[in-house]
């Protein structure tokens, strides 16, 4: 379960760093919050490319930031929160939902929808994800 707490911190610092992204070809800002079992928060915004496939979106860029600190093989997500400068509904990328998946099958996804924020498993968003 996710505190109140928890869910407020984590969407603070998505909209934080979402102001640091570099989208000068989308001019769409994402952040992304990303709660480890181990309790810290990791930041992360897109960053884009004038070679366009290169972008790498919020989600991953926080989840690499984690793992950067606490281990590849250590790293568990909790939850993680995506927002965007504008505050338009954005839910998470199909490759993003993958790579969710592989460090926390049971993570809790926060995002902006057409309905306001929405609070969802991993695994409603990407059932059936890719076990090696
Ligand atoms: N983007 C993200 O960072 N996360 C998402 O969940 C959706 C899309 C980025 C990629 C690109 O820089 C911009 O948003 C527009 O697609």
């Amino acid at each position: 379960m996710l505190s109140t707490e928890e869910q407020s911190r984590l969407l603070q610092v998505a909209q934080t760093v979402a102001q640091r992204a570099y989208a000068p070809y989308s001019n769409f800002r994402v952040g992304a919050a990303v709660l480890t079992q181990q309790g810290n928060i990791f930041a992360g915004c897109n960053v884009e490319n004038a070679s366009y496939g290169l972008t790498i979106c919020a989600e991953r860029a926080a989840i690499f930031s984690a793992i950067a600190q606490e281990g590849g093989d250590h790293m568990r997500i909790q939850a993680i929160a995506v927002v965007n400068e504008q505050n338009l509904p954005c839910s998470p990328c199909g490759a993003c939902r993958q790579v969710i998946f592989e460090f926390g099958s049971t993570a809790i996804v926060l995002f902006p929808s057409q309905n306001g924020l929405k609070v969802i498993s991993v695994a409603e968003l990407l059932p059936e994800g890719f076990r090696f």
